[in-house]
């Protein structure tokens, strides 16, 4: 007799991705279950199909015994495309929604979760010095892939990309030159060393790492659409819990608050670009 609680509606394929991630996850700690299923199962067949391995089965004992192999997954499972001034119009309303606000502070925390190489947290650096804000800010920079934070630590960038993002800068409300912010060194540019000034990378893992306290600002964008809902909810608890009362939260343009169980917890200063102010609380 089949037991009612098995999984015996799950096809073999999506049984041995299951078992995949709960070993990844018991012996090292990485949390996988609950991303979004077709990320996971696109990301494992790719990786199935340029190994040598013949089954994900095969994949999970790899995985057990061999750390480098690890990596390799990690690697897989993260996306790290990204640009700066990443969606302009964004960084427009930022500048026009929220810096207005965080000139009334003091001294102003804001934590990129999520940050990739890097190119988004340079980004608010220069918008922020733009502004006269970046030198009583505390940027945090975070990523669980420690392969990109160092490359975000470098500020290297291929030269290639630079004609897309002096367009994102001017798009998104740039004060002066773009080039002045970097210099150009053969095939790649170098960022001005300041805008490294006021950010702290760090490891962190959003699924698994606990609280960043008191930030007026948190940016995560396109992160949380590798996400099912109930850890885009545990997500969402963690960042308001980091914010303070007033405090800004930016996601990505396909990710939003709404239908989410923090909804009601902020007020959305601009839906079409998902930024949202925590509401205060008694
Ligand atoms: C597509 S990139 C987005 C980069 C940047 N925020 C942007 O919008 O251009 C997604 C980043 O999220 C990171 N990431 C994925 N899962 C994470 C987790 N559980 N904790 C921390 N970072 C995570 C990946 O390593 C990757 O660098």
């Amino acid at each position: 007799m089949i037991h009612d609680r098995c999984l015996n509606n799950l096809e073999n394929e999506d049984l041995e991705i299951r078992f995949l991630l709960e070993a990844i996850f018991l012996k090292y700690g990485y949390d996988f279950r609950d991303y979004s299923k077709a990320h996971m199962k696109r990301r494992i067949m790719h990786r199935l199909s340029l190994s040598e391995l013949n089954s994900i089965s095969q994949m999970q004992h790899q995985v057990l015994y061999d750390r480098v192999f690890l990596e390799t997954l990690l690697n897989d499972f993260s996306i790290n495309v990204t640009e700066m001034f990443r969606d302009p119009p964004f960084y427009k309303t930022f500048r026009q929604e929220v810096v207005p606000v965080l000139k009334t502070y003091p001294f102003i925390k804001v934590w990129h979760a999520g940050c990739s190489s890097g190119e988004e947290v340079y980004s608010m650096a220069i918008l922020l010095k733009e502004e006269g804000l970046y030198e009583r800010t505390q940027i945090y920079a975070t990523d669980f892939n420690v392969e990109v934070l160092e490359k975000a630590q470098q500020a290297i960038y291929p030269i290639d990309d630079i004609k897309d993002y002096t367009y994102n800068y001017q798009k998104s409300g740039g004060l002066t030159s773009f080039a002045d912010y970097y210099i150009a060194r053969y095939d790649s540019v170098i960022l001005d060393h300041t805008l490294k000034k006021k950010i702290i990378f760090a490891d962190h893992n959003l699924v698994t790492d606990g609280v960043f306290g008191e930030m007026h600002v948190i940016i995560c964008r396109n992160v949380l659409i590798y996400f099912n809902k109930e850890l885009q909810n545990k997500v969402f608890k963690l960042f308001y819990e980091s914010l303070r009362n007033g405090g800004f939260l930016g996601v990505g343009t396909k990710e939003s608050l709404r239908f989410s169980d923090y909804m009601e917890k902020f007020d959305t200063i601009s839906e079409n670009l998902k930024i949202y102010q925590k509401k205060f609380e008694a």
